[in-house]
């Protein structure tokens, strides 16, 4: 698959199918790289990043609070983007960002090396369609969230997709759309790769940091909604919360707003009016159409 596209890695542009690792890797076979996804829209000007700086800061809080170190600044990666973004005449779609200790570790738990880095510009397609808004169903996972005290869970760790896996495919297994998960507390965290909100007589909520990945979509919405006067808070929610919502949604890079149409055993309005005022101006930013936001994308030329 993709046979024609370049990967930045290291420095260079090289074909998708060598950009490779060895099994034994670090990465690999402990499970320790870290990545980030953000998206790319055509504007006016030409092709943009959306809240770039924002997921480069994330990039650097996930290798501090790993105790890694990268073996490229922001300012290189925010160069090598862009020569990816040119090698691949990329459009609309998503930059995987992958950092990883590429070299084997048979038995080296700690290593001393900085993290490699590769770049990765996929093409919106059939098979990555991005801000279509479908509603969902949703259930509560039987698996909790990773407590906070055991992993950094503000940072986006590969290891931790193991825990997104499982509450995805209970869901799944279940024949719900995603699974929300509790902490360990009982209070509620966050899916598998998206973060959530709900409505509860017109004020927006959604669970705090500190016990989830802090997601540059949530940052965006809650931003988005207190300049359009929309009352948001981001506090501690129970189960019971979430069962007597008005209104549900998930959000994450990908798609902006999914609104939730059942969950466990009730049904929601999907969208209902505050998730439909939040999906209308999200698209209206994302297409350039509200100067309010502009500061949000990032040149990619
Ligand atoms: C666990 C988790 N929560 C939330 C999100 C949403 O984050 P973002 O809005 O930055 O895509 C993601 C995205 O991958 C995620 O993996």
């Amino acid at each position: 698959m993709e046979n024609d596209r370049s990967v930045w890695l290291n420095g260079d542009l090289i074909p998708w199918e060598n950009a490779t690792v060895p099994l034994l890797s670090h990465g690999f076979s402990r499970g320790s790289a870290i990545f980030e996804v953000f998206g790319t829209h055509v504007g006016p000007e030409g092709l943009v990043a959306f809240r770039l700086d924002r997921h480069l800061e994330r990039l650097m809080r996930s290798v501090r609070l790993l105790e890694m170190e990268l073996a490229y600044s922001e300012e290189e990666i925010i160069r090598a983007v862009i020569d990816t973004a040119k090698a691949n005449k990329m459009g609309r779609g998503l930059f995987k960002l992958l950092a990883y200790w590429g070299e084997e570790a048979i038995i080296n738990l700690v290593l001393d090396a900085k993290l490699d880095v590769a770049i990765f510009a996929i093409p919106e397609s059939d098979d990555l369609s991005l801000d279509q808004i479908k509603p969902i169903s949703a259930c509560i996972s039987k698996w909790r969230k990773l407590h906070p005290e055991t992993v950094p869970v503000g940072a986006k760790a590969c290891a931790h997709y193991l825990n997104g896996y499982l509450v995805r495919k209970d869901a799944n297994l279940r024949g719900f759309d995603v699974g929300l998960t509790r902490g360990t507390d009982g209070f509620m965290a966050e899916g598998s790769i998206e973060s959530f909100f709900m409505v509860k007589d017109g004020v927006l909520k959604t669970p705090p940091l500190g016990r989830i990945l802090s997601s540059i979509t949530r940052m965006s919405i809650l931003e988005a909604a207190s300049m359009e006067g929309i009352p948001a808070s981001a506090e501690p929610l129970s189960p019971d919360d979430l069962y007597s919502a008005d209104e549900i949604f998930t959000c994450h890079t990908g798609i902006k707003v999914s609104p939730v149409a059942r969950f466990e055993d009730r049904t929601l309005e999907a969208p209902g009016p505050v998730s439909k005022q939040l999906i209308e101006l999200m698209n209206r930013i994302i297409n350039f159409e509200d100067d309010r936001f502009k500061d949000w994308f990032t040149r990619l030329d």
